[in-house]
């Protein structure tokens, strides 16, 4: 499948040339990236937020994937809007008020994706997959970078697309943690469509030629 998006995960880039590597991600090639948002409460770290975000939207024209690893996501998603966000991302975990906020998301503007941990059913989904633009299937507990991709995370994607299908949507499936060149070619055909990668992609370039390495994998 050659219309796989690759999303590379800035938490994996040097933050402290974050407008060098956003340039140097579409000279290659790439047309989305991921920013990975953690509150120190919803997961064990602390990155950055929407004033960052912000800023470096000024910077770049790819396609803004905003990942929100933050207890109750409800009380941003105004400053994510602002912040030039063209994708915004909740975990289910996160919000009593899952609705509320996808609702909210849509009407400011914004695609919404829901995130799923590994061990949260999909379940979850029944009564608001109709709204949502991607799902998003954490393949790592999230919080780190550079973790080993959860294997069960592959019949969870395959059951995902099925219920997509069913439905006759036309949803994105995304997949985030641990994802390489290897393990593509088995995603992609469980069904996912868009590839978060950060340590396999960034410690791997010249960044074109590693997007190709993964575009060829998706292609298998
Ligand atoms: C994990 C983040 C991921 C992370 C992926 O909490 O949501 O986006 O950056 O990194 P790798 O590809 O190294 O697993
Ligand atoms: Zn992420």
């Amino acid at each position: 499948d050659t219309r796989m998006i690759l999303s590379p995960s800035l938490l994996s880039s040097d933050f402290g040339r974050l407008a060098d590597e956003l340039e140097a991600l579409a000279s290659a090639g790439c047309t989305w990236v991921h920013w990975d948002v953690m509150d120190g409460s919803f997961v064990p770290n602390i990155t950055l937020g929407a004033p960052v975000i912000k800023r470096l939207r000024k910077e770049s024209s790819l396609f803004f994937d905003v990942h929100l690893m933050v207890d109750r996501p409800e009380r941003y998603v105004g400053d994510f809007a602002d912040a030039g966000s063209d994708m915004l991302v909740v975990h289910a975990e996160a919000t009593v008020h899952l609705e509320r906020a996808v609702a909210e998301i849509k009407r400011l503007g914004m695609q919404c994706g829901v995130a799923l941990n590994p061990h949260t059913p999909l379940s979850v989904l029944e009564y608001v997959l109709d709204q949502l633009d991607m799902v998003l299937i954490m393949s790592v507990n999230p919080g780190f970078g550079g973790q080993r991709f959860l294997p069960f995370s592959l019949r969870k994607i395959a059951e995902l697309s099925a219920m997509i299908k069913a439905r006759g949507l036309t949803t994105l499936i995304q997949v985030d943690g641990g994802v390489d060149p290897d393990n593509t070619p088995e995603l992609v055909r469980r069904g996912a469509d868009v590839l978060v990668s950060g340590s396999a992609f960034f410690g791997f370039p010249p960044y074109a030629d590693r997007l190709q390495t993964f575009m060829q994998a998706a292609a298998k």
